[in-house]
């Protein structure tokens, strides 16, 4: 243009000095007009000047012709051809205007003429349509509407009238039209219509090619590219890829597992697209228990998930994009049970002392079992650890008796500890154990068992009175009362009445005591039954026998039968006849012994001979025999003492005195007898001193009658004194049956040992120890015993051990003298 305008000025001082020499010169003669297409090549003729102007040929090349516009224009000298010397754009020279010409001047000289040519510029359609842009950037809201026009800028055809811009197109798609419109200047610019919705989830981006075409034969084009970007709109919610997302947990996982991951699509862009996510509608104790990424959608477990509780989960789960948009799925959470719980064993009920004769099935307990898991892991089996005599009973689901399977036996086992074991079928599984103490209680159900099955136990007579002889024990495996075992006598075959003061049983201890000294030579052996009876209700009892087997001792001195001693105590004699031969039996000792055995083993020696030798002696014999004939110078007669000895140990013995006369006949013998005992009347003396006991005895009763008499007038005497004085007699009544052993064997031994039963006993006895009574002092007839003893303690009762022989009478003054009377029980 600037250019254009530039050859504009150019050429107006060109016509301006071209009128300037016309002026100068005259004349300007004629006016000649060519019309060209523009764009022709150089050199192409546009008319002969020369004839057009009536110029000769021949004078041509004098006349030095020259144009103006020698720039587009040359002149040819030689044959005045107007020729095309630059190129003619008609755009360039006349723009946009529908008429062009070039008007310019043809000098000649010789003589200058001037010739004023006009050329007529013809446009040829060489301009195509232009686009200023190549390309056409538009952005387009999805949302928009069709009708909705986008003026766009045009394109330029610089050509004129038909040549220029005709048309716009745009390329055949679905969206979107051109149509042409003209702005009030004239120019013709295209407008895109929207013809349908765009979608930019379909397509974001759309390519048109507008075509914008001129009227030319043939129509020349030019294109530009429109690049349309479909902008979002919020018009897509959000899209979950599942309606339900479904998952197993194990219960117990640790906090923060994953579970699962909603995801949630929008198809919008930008912060359209921008998901969050939330818990909708949730109990608060749930969406609490599970954490929701909002932005990823993770959600994790945020505690402890106990399938106990719960076992299963809904949560609805909210996907929003940046606008208002929502879209809900569920989530179904299933929690998988664990065998997280070990079985529970609750005591119902429970008694924990049972009697050991318990009934079988007697139930001890009942149990209920549960387990909180579920399917396996809440199957739960029972059963007791310990052998022993119970067994579980299923009752009915889920509880459990305990009941007594077999027999009990409190003195095999007095305990159990019974240990309930409850496990479930999990994997691992799971037990709960539950001890429970059981005491058996006692039951009466043994009786006592002596340890032996018989007793015999050998007693040496002579034993103190009061001894222990024996010991019996039996054994109560039972408890308490029901195997305290006691003692007692319950049979003998001793005469029943006299049986307690043989023999005494401790009931605690089973010590059995001698009452009294036992005599050998009275009582061998005797036996007893003795009963060990507990004390259980009903008490249970067991009888043993108890043979005692009474010892000998050497306690009785040989007793001579022969040769018997005279009335006076003087030996009587045997007569040996005088010609009597060695080994002649002269006598026969005759001794006996009490004793038995070796005690009763008699020998005999000679303890004194008037002639030693003369005689011998057997030793077990005690048969006297002639040792030798008897000489002259031998007395006739002959003394020998004997002594008959026991094989006791230590042994006794007795003396025998015996006589032995020679003679050939009796009177021979006998007057020397006689005259050896004359001087001694012993029947005279006997007579004589049985008077005077007559006598004695006689005053003696008449002062006791006198006595008795005042003294029961004058009330002034006791009884007790009474009952000393009976003794006395009563003592003498009596003496005359013991004088039947006052040769040295006693037929009982009497036991004053009251001590034997209390122990603190204080008591005094007269001249007597209370425990180690010599029978003999204790006969009635002895003089030491004046039947009375007294005690400090007159409260005291005293119980006699022998009652059957002796009593106790118990005063109640202190010092009052306690009197034995002597029955005549057993005697
Ligand atoms: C996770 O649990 C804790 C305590 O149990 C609670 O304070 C917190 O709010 C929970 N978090 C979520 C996201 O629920
Ligand atoms: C019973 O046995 C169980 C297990 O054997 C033990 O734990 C408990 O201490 C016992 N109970 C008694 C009282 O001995
Ligand atoms: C024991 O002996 C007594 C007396 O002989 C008798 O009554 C009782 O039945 C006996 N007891 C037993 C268990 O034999």
């Amino acid at each position: 243009m600037q250019r254009s305008s530039g050859k504009t000025e150019l050429m107006k001082i060109q016509v301006l000095f071209l009128f300037l020499l016309s002026l100068l010169w005259g004349a300007i003669s004629q006016q000649i007009q060519y019309t060209i297409p523009e764009e022709q090549a150089k050199g192409l003729r546009v008319g002969n000047l020369a004839k057009d102007l009536k110029l000769s040929v021949q004078e041509l090349p004098a006349r030095k012709l020259w144009v103006s516009a020698e720039n587009f224009f040359s002149v040819s000298t030689e044959s005045g051809d107007l020729l095309v010397n630059g190129r003619i754009d008609r755009e360039e020279i006349c723009g946009r205007k529908s008429e062009c010409t070039l008007e310019f001047e043809m000098v000649a000289e010789n003589p200058m003429n001037v010739f004023h040519v006009i050329v007529e510029i013809q446009d040829i359609n060489d301009n195509a349509p232009r686009f200023m842009a190549k390309v056409i950037d538009l952005e387009i809201c999805e949302s928009a509407l069709p009708g909705v026009k986008f003026p766009l800028d045009s394109a330029q055809d610089a050509d004129a009238e038909s040549n220029s811009l005709k048309i716009y197109t745009i390329n055949p798609n679905e969206h979107f039209s051109v149509t042409m419109k003209e702005s009030p200047d004239g120019s013709k610019y295209p407008e895109l219509l929207l013809e349908k919705p765009l979608d930019r989830e379909q397509q974001s981006s759309h390519q048109l090619i507008l075509t914008a075409m001129d009227g030319g034969d043939p129509p020349l084009s030019g294109t530009t590219q429109i690049r349309i970007q479909v902008t979002d709109a919020n018009d897509n919610a959000p899209v979950f890829s599942q309606d339900t997302y479904r998952v197993s947990l194990q219960e117990n996982v640790p906090w923060g597992t994953s579970v699962l991951q909603v995801m949630a699509t929008d198809q919008d862009e930008g912060v359209n697209a921008e998901i969050t996510y939330t818990f909708l509608s949730a109990p608060t104790s749930t969406s609490l228990l599970f954490n929701l990424n909002p932005n990823t959608g993770d959600i994790t477990t945020n505690g402890t998930l106990d399938f106990e509780k719960t076992s299963r989960y809904m949560l609805v789960v909210e996907a929003k994009d940046g606008g208002v948009h929502t879209a809900h799925c569920n989530v179904q959470i299933e929690i998988v049970d664990e065998n997280d719980n070990a079985p529970e064993v609750t005591l119902m009920s429970f008694s924990n002392q049972i009697p050991e004769d318990s009934d079988l099935g007697t139930v001890i307990a009942l149990f209920k079992v549960r387990d909180q898991d579920s399917g396996q892991n809440s199957l739960v089996t029972c059963y007791i650890q310990e052998e022993g005599p119970f067994k579980l009973e299923s009752t009915s689901k889920n509880y459990y008796k305990l009941v007594i399977d077999s027999a009990l036996d409190r003195e095999q086992m007095a305990e159990y500890n019974v240990t309930i074991t409850a496990t479930d079928k999990g994997k691992p599984s799971l037990s709960t154990s539950k001890s429970v103490f059981l005491h058996i209680t006692d039951v009466n159900d043994n009786t006592p068992v002596f340890h032996q099955a018989s007793y015999v136990v050998h007693v040496a007579e002579n034993n103190p009175p009061g001894a222990s002889i024996a010991q019996v024990s039996a054994s109560d495996p039972d408890l308490g009362p029901n195997g305290r075992v006691s003692y007692s006598i319950v049979a003998s075959d001793l005469e029943p009445r006299a049986l307690a003061s043989y023999v005494s049983v401790s009931a605690q201890s089973g010590v059995v005591f001698a009452q009294r000294a036992f005599d050998h030579e009275q009582l061998r052996a005797f036996e007893l039954t003795l009963q060990a009876r507990d004390q259980g209700s009903p008490a249970l009892s067991a009888n043993v026998s108890l043979r005692v087997l009474v010892g000998d001792r050497n306690d009785n001195a040989p007793r001579v039968l022969y040769p018997a001693l005279g009335p006076d105590g003087s030996a009587l004699f045997d007569t040996v006849p005088r010609a009597a031969q060695p080994g002649y039996l002269v006598t026969k000792v005759v001794a006996v012994d009490a004793d038995s055995g070796h005690n009763a083993w008699l020998s005999y020696h000679v303890l004194q001979a008037s002639e030693p030798g003369l005689f011998s002696l057997g030793l077990r014999t005690g048969e006297v025999r002639t040792a030798r004939a008897l000489g002259d110078r031998d007395a006739a007669r002959q003394r020998l003492l004997v002594a008959v000895r026991d094989g006791g140990q230590p042994p006794l013995s007795a003396t025998a005195t015996l006589l032995l006369v020679f003679a050939d006949s009796l009177q021979e013998a006998l007057p020397d007898v006689s005259e050896r005992q004359a001087p001694a009347d012993p029947q005279a003396e006997l007579q004589f001193y049985l008077v005077v006991a007559l006598a004695l005895i006689s005053v003696l009763f008449l002062l006791a009658v006198i006595l008795a008499v005042a003294l029961r007038l004058g009330r002034s005497s006791s009884s007790t004194t009474w009952g000393c004085f009976q003794t006395n007699v009563c003592s003498k009544t009596e003496s005359g049956v013991i004088s039947t052993y006052s040769e040295g064997t006693l037929p009982y031994s009497y036991n004053l040992c009251i001590a034997s039963q209390s122990a603190k006993t204080e008591f005094n006895f007269p001249n007597l120890k209370p425990e180690m009574v010599p029978p003999r002092d204790l006969l009635c007839d002895d003089p030491s015993m004046d039947g009375c003893v007294s005690s400090e303690d007159p409260q005291l009762v005293y119980e006699s051990a022998f009652a059957s022989h002796f009593m106790l009478v118990s005063g109640k003054d202190k010092c009052v003298p306690y009197t034995v009377h002597c029955t005549k029980n057993g005697l």
